[in-house]
């Protein structure tokens, strides 16, 4: 029967089955809400009605409060009300868990008596990652149920837990292979003859008597991994009050905290990086029926830095991967950097033995390329260099069957000129994977002039199935992510020839959230990689000097100062440690360098640090939109984040702007071209929008 759209009712053996159908997530929207209470009153009222079920039809439980109705005025009744009204019920409730019951579902589902759960069931309380803390009553039934420890863990991190953990801590009560429903009644109508069923709210034992030492460990825990970040540590203090207030008056300081963490910036922030993520998925022109090619066995040619950690995705959801070398040493060494970086996860206790060997054994080695004609996709990272690419390609279209996607690694180089080299260009992509290839979630799509849309959809669902964020970009010089970050990259060493301390210009950007400032990544990357390219662009005269104003990234290669694998960059490491040291030499050769081309030297304060770099990023950006070269503002987000370490928190490079103001952000821009025109192109994209005030997408 139902009671609305969206949540539906049957009895079966004098059991009622509450089922939410919110599809795709069961997600807590309004009508949800109001559906579970109104369901509810109904089978109190039903005399013949034992014992109640409450389930998610389709793929999953509640997975948490609707998410879009964030920052919208409350609809009654509301999440707590609907938890309140399930926990005050008269007949026991068993949640019967599978999916992912997370945030508000975890959180309904600890209102009622009893908890149990498909074995494939994840469970969590994720709010963190949406820069709030859980605000149904999560921070005081967790401990209850789970102790301390549990919950602290789970909430500050917003990891899910797999049934195995939830049934050790309490959290559930029994795990099923399969018949959820069929094994909720039989648990159920074991419980019918008890007077009394267990309330969570009503219990202590295990907040009782804690240490208040966990909260400070937590707390410094926290700080030094979530760096600039707020909800975690209002989530400490939120599971703290269920160890010092009563339940109700640890609820009323969860409210509190959740209301603070619910209007903050990095509240915001984190949801518009969930949208975008999602969005992101979606091609305007590429219509969701669009055919998508399975792909169920896969290539990778070259296995140096990138292409071992490209195969290792594809091992690490089960589909079988030859990787290919041109001599049986290269491939000898890239296949020990494999098998060690697996060791290595498995020596930290976060890979079983048997899980190695399985992957291991879905990785085969060939030093020729015969062993392409039956694979579904072929990745190909080779040497950045375009006569070798087009060579692999050509030999690539003669081998690879019908349909195979040719996918190319390539971060620099013309993906339509590589097509050119195969009879069908339609089959030929960009698939830009970031270093380490096996950890970073980025994935930039390049799409070609020809490439079909076939191949692009089910390029986009290739990386969503090895667990990878694609972004879909256009085919220009260093496609969405690298053509920013040159600009980026070319503006600190402005700064540094105009007065600012390279250690400073990196403190600056790593105060604000990055993992690491310019000079720093430029080091752990390798300074000869950047120098390469430069010195094949002059030689082919592809840009003009202008573009190359900083000559001390030159310099130090020249000195082999290539950064961290030598031990020397813009810094100096330690060969142990690999601890870095602040060198005044750089310093001394940005100054040389100034007083050389005439540049004045002053002091720069941090503010205008921060501010010149992170328009600079934005600045191209509006030149990538307005060019075409990628979808929407939020993919450019999505790319930051995911590819380049750049604060989640603060929404991308784009929204930050945005947040900020266009308005100001370009009145800046404006001042900064004053001094340095080349630097800031015009972009007729930014001040339309300022123009109209309008925002990014
Ligand atoms: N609210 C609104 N929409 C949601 C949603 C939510 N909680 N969770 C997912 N969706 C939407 C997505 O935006 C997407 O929409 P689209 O198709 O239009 O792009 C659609 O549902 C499917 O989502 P996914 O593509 O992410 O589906 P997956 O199967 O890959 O993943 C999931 C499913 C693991 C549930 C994932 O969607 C997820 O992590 N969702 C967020 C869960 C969450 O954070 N819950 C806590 C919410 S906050 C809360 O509960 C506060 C409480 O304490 C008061
Ligand atoms: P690499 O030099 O570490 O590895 C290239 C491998 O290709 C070598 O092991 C080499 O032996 C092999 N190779 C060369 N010719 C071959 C042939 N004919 N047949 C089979 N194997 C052959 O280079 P890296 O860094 O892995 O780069 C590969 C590609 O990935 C390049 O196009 C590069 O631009 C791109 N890329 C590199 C990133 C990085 O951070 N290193 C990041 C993103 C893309």
């Amino acid at each position: 029967m139902s009671n609305n759209q969206a949540v539906e009712y049957e009895v079966i053996e004098n059991i009622g089955i509450i089922k939410g159908m919110n599809p795709p997530v069961n997600a807590l929207s309004y009508l949800v809400r109001k559906g579970l209470v109104n369901t509810l009153k109904e089978l109190t009222n039903n005399q013949k009605v034992e014992g109640i079920i409450l389930i998610g039809d389709g793929k999953t439980f509640f997975a948490g409060a609707d998410i879009s109705e964030f920052g919208k005025p409350i609809q009654e009744p509301d999440l707590n009300q609907v938890i309140n009204t399930f926990e005050e019920s008269e007949k026991p409730i068993v949640a019967a868990l599978h999916g992912t019951p997370l945030g508000g579902g975890l959180e309904l589902a600890m209102g009622c008596n009893y908890r149990v759960a498909l074995s494939s069931t994840k469970l969590g309380l994720p709010e963190v990652k949406l820069g709030i803390i859980p605000g149904a009553g999560g921070t005081q039934r967790l401990p209850r149920l789970a102790g301390i420890e549990k919950a602290l863990s789970m909430i500050t991190s917003g990891i899910p837990i797999n049934t195995k953990d939830a049934l050790k801590s309490g959290v559930i009560e029994e795990i099923y292979e399969d018949a959820l429903i069929a094994n909720a009644l039989n648990f159920i109508k074991s419980k019918l003859h008890l007077e009394r069923h267990p309330i969570v709210s009503k219990t202590s034992d295990k907040i009782s008597n804690i240490d208040n030492q966990i909260f400070e460990v937590f707390s410094k825990k926290i700080e030094k991994k979530y760096r600039g970040r707020k909800s975690p540590l209002y989530a400490i203090e939120a599971v703290k009050a269920s160890t010092n207030l009563d339940f109700t008056e640890g609820l009323k300081k969860e409210r509190e905290l959740f209301k603070i963490c619910h209007g903050s910036k990095e509240s915001s922030s984190l949801i518009h990086m969930f949208f975008s993520e999602r969005q992101a998925l979606k091609i305007p022109d590429i219509p969701k029926e669009t055919k998508i090619l399975s792909i169920n066995s896969a290539a990778v040619i070259g296995c140096g830095t990138m292409g071992g950690g490209i195969a290792m995705n594809f091992a690490n959801v089960g589909i079988p991967v030859v990787v290919i070398e041109n001599s049986q040493a290269s491939l000898d060494k890239g296949m020990k950097i494999i098998e060690k970086n697996y060791l290595n996860t498995v020596s930290k206790g976060r890979m079983s033995e048997s899980d190695f060997k399985n992957k291991m054994s879905l990785i085969r080695g060939a030093t020729n390329l015969d062993s392409i004609s039956s694979v579904d996709v072929v990745v190909e990272a080779v040497f950045e260099e375009m006569t070798l690419k087009k060579e692999m390609f050509e030999r690539i279209d003669k081998l690879a069957k019908e349909n195979c996607i040719l996918a190319t690694n390539t971060s620099t180089l013309d993906i339509d000129e590589i097509a050119e080299s195969t009879s069908r260009p339609a089959y030929v992509i960009g698939t830009h994977f970031f270093s380490p290839a096996n950890v970073m979630k980025l994935l930039e799509i390049v799409r070609g002039k020809n490439t079909s849309k076939e191949v692009i959809a089910s390029t986009m669902k290739l990386a969503k199935n090895i667990k990878k964020v694609p972004v879909l970009a256009g085919n220009c010089d260093g496609f969405i992510g690298n053509r920013m970050f040159h600009e980026y990259v070319r503006q600190a060493h402005a700064l540094a020839e105009e007065g600012a301390k390279v250690a400073d210009i990196d403190r600056v950007i790593y105060e604000f959230g990055w993992a690491m400032g310019p000079f720093a990544v430029n080091d752990l990357a390798g300074n000869d990689v950047g120098w390469r390219i430069r010195k094949r662009h002059k030689k082919e005269g592809k840009y003009d000097n202008l573009r190359y104003t900083s000559t001390v990234a030159d310099q130090i290669c020249e000195l082999g100062r290539y950064g961290q694998k030598t031990d020397r960059g813009f810094y100096i490491y330690d060969t142990q440690t690999r601890q870095k040291q602040i060198d005044p030499e750089i310093d001394m050769m940005f100054e040389k360098v100034a007083k050389e081309k005439g540049i004045p030297r002053r002091n720069i304060d941090d503010n205008e640090i921060l501010h010149r770099l992170s328009w600079a990023l934005l600045n191209t950006g509006c030149m990538i939109l307005q060019e075409g070269f990628a979808l929407r503002a939020s993919d450019i987000d999505v790319t930051y984040a995911y590819g380049y370490g750049y604060p989640h928190w603060r929404g991308g490079p784009m929204q930050y702007g945005q947040d900020y103001g266009l308005k100001k952000v370009l009145e800046e821009i404006e001042g900064f071209r004053e001094n340095n025109p080349d630097m800031w192109p015009k972009c007729s994209y930014l001040e339309e929008l300022v123009k109209e005030n309008k925002k990014f997408n």
